[in-house]
């Protein structure tokens, strides 16, 4: 009996393995792509559709010389502008901006960091360029063939699709979409080249419940952001009660960074990046790297910000409790610690306190404020601290000696 019992739990721990290693689990593809939220640089944000190759180029230079490769940003990503025609054997050329795809890759990769593209499962993409429908397992071959790391797969027409093919039937719809998400998967996995896999299907059907078994690293949870606190705040916020759903290899993301664009004061953007890692959202800035002043570094670099996001334990933070516009979230850190971030909603400065039972911690707590940079003692019970408009007070919580 006692010998079924180990042989038969040896089996299981043997079968786990192989579903992991060959992709069957359908937890992204078959290796760990994602253990901790993507990091790195898209265009899309602050260039639209004015790239180019040489603008890439200029960019990868300055992710390495202003300090980001340090930090962990990793994927310089093509967002839609790229895409020219697809020719009578149905291979799709990118636009004359981007002579060579291939060499571009290569220098990309010859920093030290990683390439990423985007289409969409449509005839065209939201900009109306041509993409990968009737063409996936092809251009998904082209784009390992160009040494692409991270793939962008945008809904955008596709719906005109679901819609015509499922009559108004809604389940019938979402498995229509489901089903172009796995087709791209499986044509990504068949290139066996590891190919991290960003869904961007704006939260529709509630991605976050099948997202994972369509090969999503990764998934947009809402429409666009824009460089506004107004947006950023009404998609960030809106994430709270989606922490169950994000973990390694598999993560919520409330679409990328504005920092650094212009259009939110340095409280407002301190609250973005501090929401962005309490989300344990991927960190892409969208910013132009080759211009960033020292307020922008002092955020996009806040390396101990950053920490927090990219935990190894991989738990997503959730809001704790409000009190209306005021908004206490934690999340729980590798080795027991948990980072905790007061944000003030309003338009003039508030006192928040935070009170540590009902943020789940027991005990007493030392305390780094990750936004100063300063040890700020041992808390015991509550601590209460005056913070600005639109802004945040984030902490590091540890074990109190
Ligand atoms: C949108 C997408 C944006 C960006 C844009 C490019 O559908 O949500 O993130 O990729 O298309 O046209």
């Amino acid at each position: 009996m006692w010998v079924m019992k180990r042989l038969s739990a040896a089996l299981t721990l043997l079968l786990a393995l192989y579903l992991t290693v060959s992709g069957v689990s359908g937890f992204g593809q078959e290796k760990m792509l994602a253990p901790t939220p993507p990091m790195g640089w898209s265009t899309w944000n602050h260039f639209h559709h004015a790239i180019s190759d040489a603008l890439v180029r200029a960019q990868t230079d300055a992710m390495v010389s202003s300090g980001m490769k340090d930090a962990g940003y990793v994927y310089v990503n093509i967002d839609g502008g790229w895409e020219g025609e697809r020719d009578a054997n149905g291979v799709l050329h990118p636009t004359s901006a981007f002579p060579d795809m291939k060499a571009l890759g290569d220098y990309i990769h010859s920093k030290g960091l990683k390439f990423g593209l985007y289409t969409g499962p449509g005839p065209r993409t939201c900009a109306g360029a041509v993409a990968s429908y009737g063409h996936e397992e092809q251009d998904a071959k082209m784009f390992a063939s160009w040494g692409v790391d991270f793939l962008k797969y945008d809904l955008c027409s596709y719906r005109e699709i679901m819609k015509a093919q499922s009559g108004g039937d809604i389940a019938k719809s979402d498995d229509l979409m489901k089903a172009a998400y796995e087709k791209m998967h499986r044509a990504l996995l068949a290139t066996g080249r590891p190919i991290v896999f960003s869904m961007c299907q704006y939260g529709l059907g509630s991605v976050w419940e099948w997202g994972p078994g369509v090969g999503g690293n990764l998934w947009r949870t809402s429409g666009d952001i824009s460089d506004s606190y107004g947006r950023m705040t009404s998609i960030g916020f809106r994430e709270a009660g989606l922490s169950k759903y994000a973990g390694p290899n598999h993560w919520n993301d409330p679409d990328f960074l504005e920092v650094g664009n212009g259009g939110m004061s340095p409280d407002e953007e301190r609250t973005h990046f501090s929401l962005w890692a309490m989300l344990a959202a991927p960190l892409i800035a969208g910013n132009d790297l080759t211009q960033m002043s020292e307020e922008t570094r002092s955020i996009l670099l806040n390396k101990e910000v950053i920490a927090v996001d990219q935990d190894p334990l991989g738990k997503a933070g959730d809001r704790a409790y409000a009190e209306g516009p005021l908004e206490v979230w934690a999340r729980p850190l590798a080795g027991g610690d948990m980072a905790v971030a007061m944000f003030n909603r309003l338009n003039g400065t508030v006192r928040i306190t935070l009170r540590l039972p009902d943020v789940g911690w027991k005990g007493a707590a030392a305390a780094r404020d990750l936004w100063t940079h300063k040890d700020i003692g041992v808390l015991r019970g509550s601590y209460t601290v005056a913070v600005p408009r639109h802004g945040v007070v984030m902490l590091r919580l540890s074990r109190a000696q």
